[in-house]
């Protein structure tokens, strides 16, 4: 194992930040790749609880490198923000454990009210983002106007280019949006600032991550959202605006597909997403409601409440194919504890066929029917396992039934937020 990706299987939240977290004992460096602060993942060690959004959940072992790839977009506020705020809990941030690329794009303020008015628009075709300005920022990097974090390290250059920008964007806001503009010298003097304190931790990544791999250090990929936000392969137009599918890490980071030996896909023992959009197996009864309360299921970026359904094996066979994942690691089984009769669903009922994929279209994804298969439950004691022969039958089966329909291993269990509630029964 050198080289090895932690994605989400889903719609995101599926734990990645805690299998990240504890992944990372057994690496080196741990790369982000994609996304931004949209992103929202939480680590727990022993009382402590972290959320992270731009920061990689390495970042708890003080000997690793967290590294910001090209393919994140960055906010340099939230960033400092967050290295602030992990200093405040104790967790030394420097550029020896902390590096970003120079190839990253920044969010600028009129990126995140673009993304606030831009949905504002849609009215009720809403996305039902997060508001961090994500999509515009990725649009102007296609566009290929987009202010790099390289950029900010040339004062110069820097103000050329916001110059332009500002302009651009206050007269889309103004006369498109009826929405607020931005100065520029106020815009230009709180970036300088940022980029004076980010200076240090600047540089080319895909040359430091290379060099690693090359002399056998282990490299962990922590992926942001999951497959179904993908903005090729997930629910169109509902999605994020970055490849959060194994692809990404290549493009995101700068490493060649053929140095990556394992992609690992985390999925929760049941289905969740927060933000509009098709989800058929979603749950919108007592049942839901009792997966949400059970299994706290509050965003940790905009703390909206995510919608809950059953276990979707169709999503995960998808999931296993897009990325090549080598193992699923399977988290929150303790959450389902005590429910009486659990289902998977096995295949979509579409045209009075039976299909295993996840349709392009939403609207021949709306005819699609979940065909469900019914599995006994198990009890509480369930968190307290630390090995599969301690895991009730009925998780077994469940478990066992994912492996089958989805022709992929389980190499990880999860049965709670912390470190130690975890168990390796595979290789990745
Ligand atoms: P991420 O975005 O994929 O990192 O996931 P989030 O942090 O947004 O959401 C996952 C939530 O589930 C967090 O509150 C985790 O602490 C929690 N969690 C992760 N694994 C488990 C588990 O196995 N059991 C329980 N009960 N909670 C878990
Ligand atoms: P983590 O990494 C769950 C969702 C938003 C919205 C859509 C587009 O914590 O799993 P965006 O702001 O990216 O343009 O919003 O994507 N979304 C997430 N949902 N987990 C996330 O990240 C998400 N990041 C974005 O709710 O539906
Ligand atoms: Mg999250």
């Amino acid at each position: 194992m050198s080289a090895f990706i932690v994605l989400g299987a889903q719609w995101g939240d599926e734990g990645k930040g805690k299998m990240t977290d504890y992944l990372a004992e057994k690496a080196d460096v741990v790369v982000r790749f994609q996304g931004g602060n949209n992103a929202g993942h939480t680590v727990e060690v022993g009382e402590k609880q972290y959320k992270l959004h731009l920061i990689p959940s390495g970042i708890l072992y003080p000997e690793k490198l967290n590294v910001i790839g090209n393919g994140v977009v960055v906010d340099p506020k939230a960033l400092l923000d967050e290295i602030d705020y992990l200093e405040g809990l104790g967790v030394k941030v420097t550029p020896k454990n902390l590096i970003i690329s120079d190839r990253a794009h920044l969010i600028m303020p009129y990126h995140k009210a673009l993304d606030k008015a831009k949905e504002q628009a849609r009215g009720k075709n809403d996305i039902g983002t997060t508001g961090k300005g994500i999509g515009p920022c990725y649009t102007d990097k296609a566009e290929r106007c987009g202010i790099r974090v390289c950029d900010l390290m040339h004062t110069e250059v820097f103000k050329e280019k916001l110059q332009e920008n500002i302009n651009a964007k206050n007269s889309v806001l103004s006369k498109l949006y009826n929405a607020e503009t931005f100065d520029f010298d106020e815009v230009c003097k709180e970036y300088i600032a940022y980029g004076e304190r980010l200076r240090p931790y600047v540089q080319d990544i895909s040359v430091n991550v290379y060099n690693q791999i090359k002399a056998g250090k282990n490299v962990l990929f922590e992926g942001a959202q999951g497959t179904l936000l993908d903005i090729d392969y997930g629910t169109y137009p509902y999605v994020t605006s970055s490849n959060t599918i194994a692809g990404g890490v290549s493009i995101g980071a700068g490493i060649g597909p053929t140095m990556i030996n394992s992609a690992v896909g985390i999925a929760k023992a049941y289905t969740t997403r927060v933000g509009k959009g098709p989800f058929p197996t979603e749950l919108l009864n007592e049942m839901g409601e009792h997966i949400r309360e059970k299994g706290h299921e509050y965003g940790v970026t905009t703390g909206r409440a995510r919608r809950c359904g059953w276990l979707d094996a169709v999503i995960l066979k998808t999931a296993a194919r897009i990325s090549g994942l080598t193992s699923f690691a399977v988290t929150k089984i303790d959450t389902l504890a005590g429910i009486d009769k659990l289902k998977i669903c096995v295949g979509y009922k579409f045209n009075d066929k039976i299909i295993d994929y996840v349709p392009a279209s939403l609207e021949d994804l709306a005819l699609c029917e979940p065909v469900y298969e019914e599995f006994d439950g198990w009890d509480d004691s369930v968190a307290s396992a630390r090995s599969y022969e301690e895991l009730p039958e009925n998780a077994k089966k469940y478990l066992k039934r994912i492996e089958e329909l989805t022709d992929t291993k389980i190499s990880i269990i999860s049965v709670g937020p912390r470190r130690d509630q975890t168990m390796d029964v595979n290789s990745l």
